[in-house]
């Protein structure tokens, strides 16, 4: 009995000194990092020139992953890294990294450096790479996927990371529509691309395709249910 009681106290005295300073230095690390991060954001708020999301929508990408816990996570089309700072950020918090492509060298170099700035770089690896070829090649699982890039291969990137995504896992697509604008039949002679990707999305049974309702841009949240 009184061993019990000693083992007992030993283990409080074990969190005591081992567990909860851990816990500590981590919630000191996360609020260093939110800091950062909001100050950046602040900082930067008015210059996004590079095709960006509107924030309100970074806000959305951040909602679904800490809303769900996502973990491992692809972006395609990293521009200057607006996007991905709000995914990273979620990540970290929930324990996750971010894979993110961009072809075009000096829109990379520049998200590098907003990486750094920020203090997320830790949970980003970025990649200068034509992603019609990189993501074929990437094994995944992925939990969380956010295509942004050129919009006609939007259903070819689908095609590419569908089998790849956890069962749970959400692929989020920017500038996606139900119905086709001026805008989409005009451009590279294809035309309604965004159209195209969301009746292949809703074309999966084991999908579950919505358009978010608080999107800036058209947002289209595909749910994989098994
Ligand atoms: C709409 S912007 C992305 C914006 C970014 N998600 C953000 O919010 O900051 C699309 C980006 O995709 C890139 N892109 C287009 N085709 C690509 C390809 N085949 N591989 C990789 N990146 C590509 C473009 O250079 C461009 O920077």
């Amino acid at each position: 009995m009184r061993i019990l009681r000693r083992e007992t106290a030993m283990l409080f005295l074990a969190i005591a000194f081992i567990v909860l300073p851990c816990f500590a230095q981590d919630q000191d690390n996360q609020t260093e990092i939110d800091r950062k991060v909001n100050k950046f954001l602040g900082d930067n708020k008015y210059r996004w020139r590079d095709l960006n999301v509107p924030e309100a929508d970074g806000k959305i990408l951040y909602d679904l992953i800490i809303e769900n816990g996502y973990k491992s996570s692809l972006e395609i089309g990293t521009s200057t890294g607006h996007s991905a700072i709000w995914i990273a950020w979620a990540l970290s918090k929930t324990g996750g990294k971010l894979i993110t492509i961009e072809i075009d060298k000096r829109r990379y170099d520049q998200a590098l450096k907003n990486f750094r700035d920020c203090g997320l770089e830790n949970f980003i690896d970025a990649r200068l790479a034509d992603a019609h070829e990189l993501v074929k090649d990437l094994s995944g699982p992925f939990e969380f996927v956010f295509i942004d890039a050129d919009k006609d291969w939007y259903t070819e990137y689908a095609k590419a990371v569908v089998p790849k995504l956890e069962t749970g896992g959400c692929i989020a697509a920017h500038n996606v529509t139900e119905r086709s604008s001026r805008r989409g039949r005009g451009r590279r002679g294809g035309g309604g691309y965004e159209v195209k990707y969301h009746e292949y999305m809703r074309s999966l049974d084991f999908m579950e395709t919505t358009l978010h309702p608080d999107a800036r841009s058209g947002l289209a949240v595909s749910i994989k249910k098994k």
